[in-house]
């Protein structure tokens, strides 16, 4: 699995992404771009509509099941006004993936209808999948393929050619994902990821990040709070001083019953990453 904390984006990496994308591009009939549904904005790559063109794109907002829902089908709204295929999925459980190949048809139904009329019926779609790393994308190939996917050919010296992966209902995948990088000069943007895990947070510090948390928190999903931590929706404390609030509530508690904020940013970041929050979206359109 590529991870984002890992990968390091450098010039040259960047460039030969795109290269690869440039050169990938003309042998599929459209662009699958996966976005994280809780931050659709967050986990877009700044230069895509750019590496694509003109290429018809189906957006795909993974990880719904951790997001709201509502605000998850106001994205869906927002990206088809902008000329998109979008639905959403869960590529953990494989909710909602069986959308992938019939959203395709629709979008390409212009296309599809010249191949036929040219007798090239039952021609596979193919198509190549693009995210940031840690959104989704191996997780979607397999659950596409279902699961007998075959093991890319990677040995040394040997000149790998385009692969493509089968799935059921004749589409065919690039076997090689775009991996693309997120706007991390993007303090914002590099907060929303850290928060959810897909960047590394040990950059950022976890009381502050637990602290902007806990202010979206308070504003957007009272409820979450009140019900999991007993925070009062009513009060007035914002931010750090939340943190303290979770920190006596749960009594985590230093010396002296000073809470420990340390241990309740942690806490609250591990469980808001493991959902028992409820579904929460970072971002609305
Ligand atoms: P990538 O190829 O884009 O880098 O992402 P990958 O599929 O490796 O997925 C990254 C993490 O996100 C994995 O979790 C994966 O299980 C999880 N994931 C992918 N799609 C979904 C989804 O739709 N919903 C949820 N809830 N999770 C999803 P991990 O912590 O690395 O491993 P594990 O939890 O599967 O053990």
């Amino acid at each position: 699995m590529e991870d984002m904390k890992d990968i390091q984006w450098f010039p040259g990496h960047m460039a030969k992404t795109r290269r690869m994308i440039s050169k990938s591009l003309p042998l599929v009939d459209a662009a699958a771009e996966l976005l994280d549904a809780r931050l659709p904005l967050s986990s877009r790559n700044p230069e895509l509509n750019r590496l694509t063109g003109r290429k018809p794109r189906l957006v795909i907002l993974n990880k719904a099941d951790m997001a709201d829902p509502d605000i998850t089908a106001q994205w869906i709204r927002y990206f088809q006004k902008m000329g998109f295929a979008a639905i959403t999925a869960d590529s953990k459980s494989g909710k909602g993936v069986k959308q992938f190949a019939p959203a395709l048809r629709n979008l390409l139904h212009e296309q599809l209808a010249k191949y036929e009329a040219k007798g090239m019926k039952g021609r596979p779609i193919r198509v190549m999948i693009l995210g940031i790393p840690n959104v989704g994308k191996s997780s979607l190939i397999n659950r596409l393929a279902g699961g007998k996917r075959a093991k890319a050919e990677d040995r040394a010296g040997v000149t790998r050619t385009q692969q493509w992966i089968k799935t059921t209902d004749g589409v065919e995948l690039l076997d090689t994902p775009g991996v693309l990088w997120p706007k991390l000069d993007d303090q914002e943007v590099a907060v929303r990821l850290a928060l959810t895990g897909a960047v590394r947070d040990d950059i950022l510090d976890k009381e502050a990040l637990a602290a902007r948390l806990m202010t979206l928190l308070k504003t957007n999903y009272p409820q979450a709070l009140s019900e999991r931590y007993k925070i009062a929706p009513e009060t007035d404390a914002e931010g750090f001083a939340l943190l303290e609030i979770m920190a006596k509530n749960r009594g985590m508690l230093l010396p002296g019953g000073i809470p420990n904020t340390e241990r309740a940013a942690i806490t609250l970041l591990d469980e808001f990453r493991a959902a028992k929050l409820g579904r929460i979206s970072l971002e609305k359109p």
